[in-house]
């Protein structure tokens, strides 16, 4: 007998037969379909999400034992911590962080989970005022102490400035009194006193910066906080120290007691070369020691030494300038691949990734430097920036986890993407769930990862990307809907700390606030690169304009009545986007905190110094 498909209707009544077929087939329907008439995501189905994600995590290091991040949530929400909301955005700051959804863990929709913040050691540097009697002077010193913080604030540290107030409080310090210095040498005194005061930590020169990429080994080092013994290093000379408190004030007596030979000018001078462990091979710092200066940049040597006070006081004010360009130049040099303008959905995204791509072009130019194409000195060998080869800008629709790639990320809210995506301010909630698909930003942008298929397991490569010590030294996101003209002087001082120098404008190329100035050959901005994608036409553009100004309210609480339910639904149907939406948020919100709330106190600091006005000018007063 030929072999016959079975049927398992088959033993019933022809009749029968297609009836129960067609029942069957109407039940499998609303089984199958059914799901999109029900209404939008369950929590339980979101829980399941999290538990089946939980296997692709990394581990979490030096988790206390007993803690699990993924255990069913707890019944209360946990405590708010200081300093912990900024506008809309809340966070919490915890190691469960990489948990795929915050609100398990803070069971509030709004409330982010964020990495704990990591300690930055404190980097103090000795300067007083006194040294400076002319105020064109003092604003360049000041020009030079705020690239100095935030050069290091940008590789993670504390930078403190101390003066005489603190070398004074040193015990220490009623010896000196007694003493018969030279001047030069009775400030160096001063500057251990201070240092020694403080305690443990790292002693740098106000013209000693970090240029090198954030993984370097020296600052890698540093950046650990712990140093067991007094260290200097080869070619710096005084230029950077660490070491632990004991031993500082020690090296100081030891200083005291000294034969002083008759020209020692620092305190190295009076010491046996035993008393400091000297490491010989750094690279990470960049000392504009006066010998260096000579050496390197013969223009500003030459001024700086004239006899002449207006000329000498044009080599300061050209100092500040050359050390910003080096830092750009070394922020280049280790992202030899370029910069990345993440565009996961190419069509009528034009104007949501125009400010990433405004920047990348920003950032792709090079600084106006009083000596072009010149290296810092711990990197006579770097490629020095040449406008007319700018660092490449791609725009890739994926994103890569390339070790010399900056990305650029614009992480929209999926309201703010919906309508774009359908060129439509009037969404209704039947719409979105018939017609969009979910979490599309994220399934788009993670596309090169093979790690699991659903949108939920990859909520993680996301957040490592963003807020991992690998990940956030590589990268910036934005979050469009809060990007206005307005907000864009705060935006740029935000990012000027992050990268650790202002990012260049064409204005400050061409700005000739002082004409007597050589300006280099005008330096040109870099041509935005070609959309991919359906280039749109004018028309196109002021309509995205619109509905992204309209979308931009609504996410606000601005937008017209009863839009609430619409943005809710949006987001129930698009868990894992709005999840790394407000995570984004949340982590550029804290790292503006972060550094605000540190200088609220460093300012109120430096007011205590003396009532020396100039104290508080190193605070970023303007954008630059
Ligand atoms: C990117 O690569 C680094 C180093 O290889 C790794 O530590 C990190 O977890 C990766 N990030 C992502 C998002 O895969
Ligand atoms: C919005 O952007 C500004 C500028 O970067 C930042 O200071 C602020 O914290 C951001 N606010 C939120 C809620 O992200
Ligand atoms: C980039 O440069 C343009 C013009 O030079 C300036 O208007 C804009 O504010 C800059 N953007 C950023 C983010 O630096
Ligand atoms: C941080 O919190 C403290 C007290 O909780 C408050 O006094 C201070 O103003 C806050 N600082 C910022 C920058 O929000």
């Amino acid at each position: 007998m030929a072999p016959r498909t079975y049927n398992p209707c088959s033993y019933l009544p022809r009749r029968l037969q297609i009836v129960t077929s067609l029942a069957l087939f109407i039940l499998f329907c609303i089984v199958l379909f059914g799901q999109s008439t029900v209404d939008v995501p369950y929590r339980d189905e979101v829980n399941e999400g999290a538990r089946r994600v939980s296997a692709y995590l990394p581990k979490t290091p030096g988790l206390p034992s007993g803690l699990n991040p993924f255990r069913t949530p707890a019944h209360s929400p946990p405590p708010e911590q200081a300093n912990s909301t900024s506008g809309e955005a809340r966070w919490f700051s915890d190691w469960k962080w990489m948990n795929p959804f915050s609100s398990s863990i803070t069971l509030d929709e709004n409330r982010a989970v964020l990495p704990p913040l990591t300690t930055r050691p404190p980097v103090y540097t000795y300067f007083d005022a006194d040294w400076y009697k002319d105020e064109s002077s003092l604003e360049s010193v000041d020009r030079l102490l705020l690239i100095w913080r935030r050069a290091w604030w940008a590789q993670g540290f504390k930078p403190v400035i101390l003066g005489s107030a603190e070398a004074m409080n040193n015990p220490l310090y009623a010896k000196l009194a007694s003493l018969q210095l030279e001047d030069e040498l009775k400030t160096d005194v001063m500057r251990w006193l201070a240092w020694g005061n403080m305690g443990t930590g790292i002693m740098a020169n106000y013209v000693a910066l970090p240029m090198a990429p954030h993984s370097d080994p020296l600052l890698a080092y540093l950046r650990r906080g712990d140093y067991p013994q007094l260290t200097r290093y080869e070619g710096l000379e005084s230029g950077l120290f660490n070491g632990p408190k004991d031993q500082i004030n020690k090296v100081i007596e030891q200083a005291f007691n000294a034969k002083k030979p008759v020209k020692a000018k620092s305190v190295i001078e009076l010491l046996p070369k035993e008393t400091f462990h000297i490491d010989s091979n750094q690279k990470a710092i960049a000392f504009y020691s006066s010998k260096n200066i000579n050496k390197f940049y013969k223009g500003i040597a030459e001024k700086l030494a004239s006899d002449n006070k207006d000329v000498s006081r044009e080599g300061l004010r050209l100092l500040p300038q050359l050390i910003v360009s080096h830092l750009h130049t070394i922020w280049q040099n280790s992202f030899s691949s370029g910069i990345a303008v993440l565009k996961p959905l190419p069509d009528h995204m034009f104007t949501l990734v125009k400010p990433a791509i405004e920047l990348a072009r920003n950032l792709s130019q090079c600084t106006e430097s009083p000596q072009p194409s010149s290296c810092p000195p711990n990197r006579e060998k770097c490629v020095p920036c040449v406008s007319s080869h700018p660092l490449r800008i791609s725009q890739p629709m994926n994103f890569r986890n390339t070790s010399d790639l900056f990305t650029i990320g614009t992480v929209p809210h999926p309201y703010t993407m919906a309508s774009l995506q359908h060129q439509t301010d009037s969404l209704t909630i039947r719409f979105i769930r018939r017609t969009t698909k979910r979490d599309e930003w994220l399934l788009a942008t993670t596309k090169e990862f093979s790690t699991g298929t659903s949108s939920f397991s990859r909520i993680p490569l996301i957040k490592d990307a963003v807020a991992s010590d690998y990940g956030s030294a590589r990268s910036l996101w934005l979050t469009p809907e809060n990007l206005s003209d307005e907000n864009n002087a705060k935006l740029r001082q935000d990012l000027a700390w992050s990268l650790g120098f202002p990012v260049p404008t064409i204005e400050s190329t061409l700005d000739s606030g002082h004409s007597e100035t050589p300006v280099p050959g005008p330096e040109r901005r870099p041509p935005a690169p070609k959309p991919e994608g359906k280039v749109p036409d004018p028309v196109e553009l002021v309509r995205e304009g619109t509905l992204l100004g309209k979308a931009r309210l609504l996410i606000k609480g601005k937008g017209p009545r009863n839009s609430t339910p619409i943005r809710d639904a949006v987001e129930a149907w698009n868990l894992a986007d709005t999840e790394v939406w407000r995570f984004v948020r949340a982590w550029n919100a804290r790292r503006s905190v972060e550094r605000r709330k540190w200088e609220a106190e460093e300012k109120a600091y430096a007011g205590t110094e003396g009532g020396k006005g100039s104290w508080s000018r190193w605070f970023d007063k303007d954008s630059d």
